[in-house]
């Protein structure tokens, strides 16, 4: 099964939750602008256009970024702007919602600060951000891959430190299947955490 596949199941998934709560959290007098980082084929930009935000949206993937085009199209350069890129050197703009579903740890651990500092950064105060990592139980980062960024709980803390407070955390680790259909353990991170300063 092929890249394309993938693309075509994710967009049959509900949005996950922390992107909702995200949506209750954020500090409504900020801009309505968000950045979906590794979007995909854009499942979670399409939703949040959707409630009235303009949202920048990139992936490293070419395929990725011509199915969200096309599936967004009435939207493309007013309120969507999709471009493929990567996470560390995007030029993330002012946002009030940074959204990284099951992708922020696909980044190169070499490249993973620059990539940080940049998002952590491009949040207004009173914004949100919300994503995943992955935790030291996860299959893939047992397998010492060395292309994955991988958290410990204390990790993820200090990550956030004291620009941010963390609004939930919900940990998954057990056995469970790729969207692709394949057996593996999970072992992630869902973050919900509000930028204070
Ligand atoms: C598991 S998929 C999640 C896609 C989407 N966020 C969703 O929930 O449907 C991970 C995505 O991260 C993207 N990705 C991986 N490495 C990347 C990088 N260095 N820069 C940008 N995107 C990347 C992949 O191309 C892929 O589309």
């Amino acid at each position: 099964m092929s890249e394309k596949t993938y693309y075509e199941r994710s967009l049959n998934v509900d949005v996950y939750p922390h992107l909702r709560m995200a949506l209750d959290i954020v500090d409504v007098s900020l801009p309505k602008v968000a950045v979906d980082v590794g979007c995909g084929a854009g499942r979670d930009a399409l939703f949040l256009v959707e409630r009235g935000f303009k949202v920048h949206a990139y992936d490293r993937s070419d395929a990725a970024i011509a199915r969200l085009s096309e599936m967004g199209s009435m939207y493309l350069n007013e309120k969507l702007f999709p471009k493929v890129c990567s996470f560390e050197i995007f030029e993330y703009p002012r946002s009030s919602l940074v959204s990284s579903c099951s992708s922020l740890f696909f980044c190169d651990p070499g490249l993973f600060s620059r990539a940080w500092e940049s998002i952590a950064r491009s949040l207004l105060s009173g914004g949100v951000f919300c994503g995943h990592f992955m935790g030291p139980n996860d299959s893939w980062a047992k397998m010492k891959r060395g292309d994955l960024t991988v958290h410990t709980d204390e990790e993820l803390q200090d990550l956030f430190g004291r620009d941010f407070r963390i609004m939930d955390i919900y940990e998954h680790d057990s056995a469970g299947m790729t969207l692709l259909g394949k057996e593996k353990h999970w072992h992630t991170y869902s973050v919900v955490a509000q930028k204070i300063i």
